[in-house]
């Protein structure tokens, strides 16, 4: 918790859950990435949180941005990223959106299949943009082991598929520019790009003995941010990275991007919670309590989602006893449980009323919140 937040809520007044952003944390962070890996460009992934205060500070310092729809490109731009700076990162994407986003400037798109090159095609067809201006890179598919926030199978192809999807962008005139994984989000071993940089360099040779010169790399996010457990520092993560890029591309390294969410803006925010009940299901001494707060999956703590992330929980009674407690949303959904297959401890003081403070909140939260499920307002934002 920084002084500013402190000081920001101790003034707050108003009612119900809010999320507070401390922008010289982003700042930090931004600092931290582009000097753990100086030679590669950062695209903050704008899913992690949009806001337009945190968009305008990384315009300005230089970052680039990883956008997954029109809306986000458009939040990119108005923030004062110039199209060059913005890539299509969506792998699914509406053949009108694609168009959308080249007239819009953008030139930089991902695809996992040939139907998506396809599109990227026709669509730079329909607004006269020649297809030679158009940069691809395929995902590659991976296992993602060691991710709390894993990505599964959703996006990317395997190795052998991208040589081929990567031809047939060539085919198709556009520019096959490189190949990108994800290693999985909230990703606390930093040797898991290497696997995925061996596969990215037999990528590379396999379309080079097809005439195919590809140019970049984009390593993607999956860079964590500090939850209950701790974890390794940018700069471990820079290191294993660049060991990993000299062993599988020797002297001739390709050009690489990041595109971090969670590790540029996680610790950056803190959501102020209230206790709305507190109680047992039955009168036995051992019965488990449980907590009920003003904030929930669907208030914006969507990724307690089996319970992958546990984020650090302050209370006013620090240093006094606990006990494990079930802790749970306010809506009138079974679903809306945060902990429950392994109780959170919390302490036996804690009563309907306090406030709580949920940590390392900046990042995926605000946009997981339900518009009025309930009848509950969106999760408030404020950006210091
Ligand atoms: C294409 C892409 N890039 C980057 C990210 C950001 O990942 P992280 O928040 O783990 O840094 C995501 C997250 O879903 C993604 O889908």
């Amino acid at each position: 918790m920084t002084e500013r937040i402190r000081e920001f809520l101790r003034t707050r007044r108003e009612d119900g859950p809010c999320l507070v952003v401390d922008l010289d944390v982003i700042r930090e962070n931004y600092g931290k990435f582009a000097r753990a890996l100086p030679e590669t460009r950062v695209f903050y992934a704008v899913k992690a949180n949009p806001a337009p205060e945190v968009l305008k500070l990384l315009a300005e310092l230089g970052s680039c941005f990883d956008t997954a729809s029109v809306v986000e490109i458009e939040l990119a731009l108005a923030a004062g990223a110039t199209p060059d700076r913005i890539s299509f990162g969506n792998t699914i994407k509406k053949e009108r959106d694609i168009a959308r986003a080249l007239e819009l400037g953008v030139r930089l798109f991902a695809v996992d299949c040939e139907a998506e090159v396809e599109k990227i095609a026709r669509a730079s067809a329909q607004v006269s943009i020649p297809a030679a201006e158009v940069k691809v890179f395929c995902r590659i598919l991976c296992d993602c082991v060691g991710a709390e926030w894993p990505l599964s199978r959703k996006f990317g192809c395997v190795p052998d598929m991208a040589v081929d999807v990567l031809e047939h962008a060539h085919r198709n005139g556009l520019e096959a520019y490189g190949v990108s994984f994800h290693v999985g989000s909230q990703q606390r071993n930093t040797e898991s790009w290497d696997v995925a940089l061996a596969s990215a360099s037999a990528i590379f040779r396999e379309c080079a003995e097809r005439g195919i010169h590809l140019s970049m790399v984009n390593l993607g996010g999956g860079f964590p941010t500090k939850y209950l457990k701790s974890v390794p520092a940018v700069e471990a993560y820079g290191e294993a990275i660049f060991q990993a890029l000299s062993k599988h591309f020797g002297n001739r390294l390709p050009e690489t991007i990041i595109e971090p969410g969670r590790g540029m803006v996680g610790n950056a925010g803190i959501i102020e919670a209230e206790v709305v009940l507190v109680s047992k299901k039955s009168r036995a001494e051992d019965e488990i309590r449980w907590v009920y707060l003003d904030i929930g999956k669907f208030g914006g703590l969507a990724e307690t989602m089996d319970e992958s992330i546990r984020y650090p929980i302050r209370t006013e009674h620090e240093g006094t006893p606990t006990v494990p407690c079930v802790l749970a949303g306010p809506t009138c959904d079974s679903a809306d449980v945060l902990y429950e297959k392994e109780p959170y401890m919390l302490p036996v003081s804690l009563e309907i009323g306090d406030k709580v403070l949920i940590e390392g909140t900046g990042a995926y939260t605000t946009t997981y919140s339900a518009v009025a499920f309930n009848g509950f307002p969106p999760l408030k934002s404020y950006v210091i």
